[in-house]
């Protein structure tokens, strides 16, 4: 594919075949992906892959996790505070705590795409079950056949996110080029604990997010959303 294609076509994948990524496949695209410029060339990031009989049970583990949560985020004010003090091990123990506040100026963005998603799949805006189921999807890794960890060193702050930034975007576009799909999961990221059980991750590094990576399913309409972006005018800093 010419580049500018890829940039294009690439989009977040979230229904997935059940073709299987043969490893070698998933090995050549980190290693291409290794070519992304870091802070220095410290490449402070490392990578967790797990694929064929190992995504299921992690994928049944959190999304067990994500429906204990739900039941405690039901409940309101001292109920909730008391839901949540019984089933403290569904809580969160990320590395990095949940957004539940978006900035107002980008509050509509969030929503808009939250809304343009749950239209496409013919999701009606109050109905917040189906809403949690969808967003239930996320933990089974919209079955993919594979998932990625990646992680990102404390040492440099904000620049080891930067660099894992630029590593995963390199990642999804290299996927992309060979016909894979991705989706870049924030979601995986709520809970470190059943990803820790399955890696030895070295202790400076931190869990920033999980991708999920297969062939997308052909004719499923959810692989079709494609949000809108800002224009230039927004982009660009007006001159002072
Ligand atoms: C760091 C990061 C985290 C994301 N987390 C999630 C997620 O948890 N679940 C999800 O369905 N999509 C997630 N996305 C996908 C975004 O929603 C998506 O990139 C955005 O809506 C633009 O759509 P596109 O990727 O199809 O162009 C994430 C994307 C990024 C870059």
């Amino acid at each position: 594919m010419e580049f500018s294609d890829v940039l294009r076509q690439r989009r977040s994948i979230r229904a997935f075949s059940d073709q299987v990524v043969p490893d070698e496949l998933v090995r050549a695209l980190l290693e291409e992906s290794l070519a992304s410029p870091s802070w220095s060339n410290t490449q402070p990031y490392k990578i967790g892959v797990l694929s064929g009989a190992d995504v299921a049970p992690l994928g049944r583990e959190l999304t067990e996790r994500f429906h204990r949560l739900m039941k405690i985020q039901r409940q309101k004010g001292v109920k909730r505070l008391l839901a949540a003090w019984r089933d403290r091990g569904a809580l969160p123990d990320g590395d990095f705590r949940p957004v539940v506040q978006y900035p107002a100026d980008l509050q509509p963005r969030r929503v808009a795409t939250g809304h343009g998603l749950y239209e496409l799949l013919g999701i009606a805006r109050g109905d917040k079950a189906a809403r949690d189921e969808q967003m239930a999807r996320n933990f089974s890794f919209f079955d993919a056949p594979v998932v990625l960890f990646l992680f990102a060193h404390k040492g440099l702050g904000v620049y080891s996110a930067l660099d894992a930034g630029i590593f995963l975007q390199s990642l999804m576009l290299a996927a992309a080029n060979r016909g894979l799909g991705t989706c870049a999961q924030g979601a995986l990221g709520l809970w470190r604990s059943p990803v820790a059980a399955r890696f030895d991750i070295p202790e400076p590094y931190q869990l920033l997010c999980g991708v999920a990576l297969g062939y997308p399913a052909p004719d499923a309409p959810i692989n079709r959303f494609q949000p809108p972006r800002v224009g230039l005018e927004e982009l660009l800093l007006p001159r002072a």
